[in-house]
């Protein structure tokens, strides 16, 4: 063989490609999209807590529901559902999971 490189590396190199070619033929066969024409369970709602998780953490820490009273957590979500840009229903939903949580 007239190559500059040695048999051995040859060999490595020629599996190394073959293995792109199978990983690039796994990719494209992926790459089609799935139709998904009979779609039953339809999106998951998403509760208070996760919602607090979600939008409630961003600028700071998330603080315990117990941290505040029911009546306290009213008016926090007055202002912080204003900062978190949020929805009512989604306020709603959070407000109510911190108050069940509430310090009292
Ligand atoms: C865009 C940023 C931002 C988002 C989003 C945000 N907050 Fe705040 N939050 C602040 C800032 C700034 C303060 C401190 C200044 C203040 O109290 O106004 C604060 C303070 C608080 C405090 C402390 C109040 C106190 O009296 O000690 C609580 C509790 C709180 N946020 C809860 C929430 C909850 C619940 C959400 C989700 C609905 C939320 N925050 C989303 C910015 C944000």
């Amino acid at each position: 063989m007239r190559s500059t490189l040695p048999y051995k590396q040859q060999v490595v190199l020629a599996g190394a490609l073959a293995l792109v070619a199978v990983c690039l033929s796994a990719v494209l066969a992926h790459a089609e999209p799935e139709k998904k024409t009979d779609q039953k369970t339809p999106p998951k709602k998403l509760t208070g807590a996760e919602l607090y998780a979600i939008n409630c953490a961003r600028c700071h820490p998330e603080r315990y529901a117990t941290e505040f009273t029911a009546a306290q957590w009213k008016t926090i979500m007055l202002h912080m559902r204003v900062r978190a840009n949020l929805p009512a229903a989604q306020a709603k939903e959070i407000l109510k999971y911190l108050q069940e949580d509430s310090g009292n």
